[in-house]
């Protein structure tokens, strides 16, 4: 965990008060009423859970108990014997509340002219054809449909046709290549996959149905596919009965043909998403419906301070767990208008997202610090030609924010007087967990600051084995520890699909839930969030497996052994740097290297591509054979310098090499180049 980090936040600490102007009818006013919530939260979280239940969400049946705790397995089931269904909530009591002609849905095409917008009373007659149409594919309760799709509107209707019968969906992020969407397909068992003939990205094409065909072969439980014909790429192969075009699906469906919510208990799944895990195989998080969706919508109400006229967008692929609780399930459910953007921050010019914002006078704005980072390196220009007045609340997911992108954030497009609500959360969540109430909490850039009312986090140190009646206490102030959850709430996961072992990890070491972050507290109880202690990287807020990439990488003949590590890079936050050995015989070469990126492209994605691959003869181990990723971590982040004693590894001869290695890749040469230097005998 990086205490280099911790010290510099700590010390480099500035506050900045919550806005007054809006205070009043926020629906958290200030620091007191948070306080009290707070309190009152943790003293009787039933009550509190019971209250909030009730009044955001329309259930067909009330709860029996707010909460049934199987401690010892840690099973939580929240609001047991309730009855309801998320497409109910998310469309059809809006129908009768006024909003019907109210914008739920504007989508924004790449192309600057391509723009729809469903009102609620639209989505609701697309959502039923899509519901008739899976239907007619003998899609049923409990089924999975796997959704492989650009940011294009049908991927929310086909979300929500999916809640309304009961099927589970299951998102594919359309940016993953072939080996990270054929193992979720294949994990989830999908019955149906949905796709589009191409996604469009920074002007190019990505030819989806073509990708998915070759790994279909290897998916048996797929009967159908259904095909959005979205770029109008010409010559898409049709399989005979097995695929069908989304446009004849429900061709077939009239507009008016209702199609009623089966009603869910509280604890069916409502979907099923994949997260890297730390085994190498994606880990499939399911979510409830009840527990969940309370959640989404408490969290969208809170954080954002969310109200019925404002205009949300939400950065994020639907593709990701964010996309899912804040681009669709929580801003749906409280009847607001969400905003979906196809493109990307830079193109064709860094002034999409200003343009946005003033096309559709967004109010609030929910982004990631990476593309903080990226505008922020393109100058201001692009964003002060747009009017950015209607901005109220700004907000922030998936990393860290760095103090230079949040000034940034803070004085070009907040005024220097918006809020920046920085939300610290995960899939497995299920919604934010710490975060700033916009109105209530006053901001130190680089902390998500406190948790939300109702959550009970800690730091705690690792498990003393020794003196475990030690365990469980707290990490004093300005100490790094683990990030754990003390108290369970209702947006976390149900469970993992298929893999009860890996469920009960998450509880094994300290009894409550294991966030895998490190954090530290300060004396005002703020979370600083250290990154992750296990084996994931976080490259631009997405959370990627170092065992996946590693796996990909020793499945090349000449690959003797890979280590993946992360690398600070200042625009992405963090990036791969892979150490490879190569088998005896195999010489080192470009073109090899080459060919090991493009594997990890091709088989996980663009997002998993090595920064840097480094070629090394060994790779330094413990006396029981264990590579030890510290000291690569330390070599790749530039600070072999603090290496600390290496004289009890197996190998510590290794390690002159490979520290040369790196800072002849950084210089350009090749690893074994010899460096003027270290002309004293280091061959690399
Ligand atoms: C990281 C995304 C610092 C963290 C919602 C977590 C953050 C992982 C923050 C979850 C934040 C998320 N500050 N780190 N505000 N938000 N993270 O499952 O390491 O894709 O464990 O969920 O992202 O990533 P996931």
């Amino acid at each position: 965990m990086s205490h280099e980090r911790m010290t510099h936040l700590l010390n480099k600490q500035r506050s900045f008060l919550p806005p007054e102007h809006g205070k009043t009818s926020a629906w958290i006013s200030g620091a007191d009423e948070y306080e009290a919530i707070c309190q009152q939260a943790l003293a009787d979280p039933q009550d509190f859970w019971n209250a909030r239940a009730s009044l955001l969400l329309h259930w067909f049946k009330r709860w029996d108990k707010v909460l049934e705790e199987d401690s010892v397995n840690h099973k939580y089931r929240w609001f047991t014997g309730g009855k309801l269904n998320a497409s109910f909530n998310c469309i059809d009591r809006h129908l009768i509340s006024g909003r019907r002609n109210k914008a739920a849905l504007i989508w924004q095409g790449e192309d600057e002219m391509a723009k729809r917008c469903y009102t609620y009373q639209m989505l609701y007659t697309e959502v039923c054809r899509m519901a008739h149409a899976l239907s007619s594919l003998h899609i049923r309760k409990g089924d999975h449909v796997a959704l492989y799709m650009p940011m294009i509107p049908e991927l929310v209707i086909a979300m929500l046709a999916c809640a309304r019968i009961g099927a589970v969906h299951t998102a594919i992020f359309s940016g993953y290549a072939e080996g990270g969407v054929r193992s979720r397909i294949q994990d989830a068992k999908a019955r149906v996959v949905i796709t589009a003939d191409a996604a469009i990205r920074a002007g190019k094409l990505k030819p989806l149905k073509a990708n998915l065909d070759p790994i279909l072969e290897k998916c048996p439980s797929v009967a159908h596919v259904v095909v959005v014909r979205h770029a109008g790429l010409d010559n898409i192969h049709m399989q005979g009965r097995r695929d069908i075009w989304w446009h004849d699906l429900i061709d077939d469906f009239t507009l008016n043909a209702d199609y009623p919510c089966e009603a869910m208990d509280a604890n069916d799944p409502l979907f099923l998403l994949h997260t890297s895990g730390s085994t190498g195989k994606p880990t499939g998080i399911l979510h409830s419906t009840g527990g969940y969706l309370t959640y989404a919508a408490h969290t969208t109400q809170w954080c954002f301070d969310m109200r019925d006229d404002d205009v949300y967008w939400c950065t994020a692929d639907m593709g990701w767990i964010t996309g899912h609780t804040y681009g669709v399930y929580g801003p749906l459910a409280l009847g607001a208008t969400t905003i979906m953007f196809e493109g990307v921050p830079t193109y064709p010019k860094p002034d999409r997202y200003w343009r946005i914002v003033e096309n559709f006078r967004v109010n609030i704005l929910y982004t990631s610090p990476t593309v903080i980072r990226s505008l922020m390196r393109e100058g201001e220009a692009w964003t002060e030609r747009y009017e950015r007045d209607s901005l109220r609340i700004l907000a922030t997911v998936g990393e860290p924010i760095n103090p230079e992108a949040w000034q940034w954030f803070h004085k070009h497009i907040g005024r220097e007087e918006l809020p920046i609500v920085d939300t610290w959360w995960q899939t497995e969540t299920g919604g934010v967990m710490i975060s700033p109430m916009a109105y209530a909490t006053k901001l130190k850039p680089g902390s998500a600051s406190r948790p939300m009312p109702g959550i009970d986090a800690a730091v705690l140190p690792s498990p003393d084995n020794a003196n475990p009646d030690l365990d469980n206490r707290v990490c004093e102030t300005g100490t790094g520890g683990h990030l754990v959850i003390r108290k369970p709430w209702p947006g976390m996961m149900l469970g993992v699909f298929n893999n009860e072992e890996k469920y009960r990890s998450y509880f094994t070491r300290f009894g409550c839930y294991e966030s895998g972050d490190g954090a530290v507290q300060d004396e005002d109880g703020y979370f600083w969030i250290l990154g992750r202690i296990d084996d994931s990287i976080n490259v631009s807020g997405h959370r990627l497996s170092t065992v996946e990439i590693e796996a990909v990488l020793t499945s090349a003949a000449e690959v003797a052994e890979a280590a993946v590590v992360g690398m600070p890079h200042a625009l992405k936050g963090e990036a791969i740097y892979a150490y490879v050995c190569l088998c005896s015989d195999v010489p080192w070469s470009e073109e090899l290297r080459v060919r090991l990126r493009d594997m990890v492209r091709r088989d996980i994605g663009p997002l998993a591509s090595p920064e840097r691959i480094q070629f090394v003869e060994a790779m330094p181990k413990t006396t029981s054979g264990k590579i030890i990723r510290r000291i690569l971590r330390k070599i790749a982040s530039g600070t072999a310098d603090e290496l600390g004693d290496v004289t009890s590894l197996a190998n510590p001869q290794v390690i002159p090499g490979i520290v040369d290695g790196h800072a002849n890749l950084l210089d350009g040469l090749a690893e074994n180049t010899p460096r003027q230097e270290t002309s004293d005998g280091a061959e690399g």
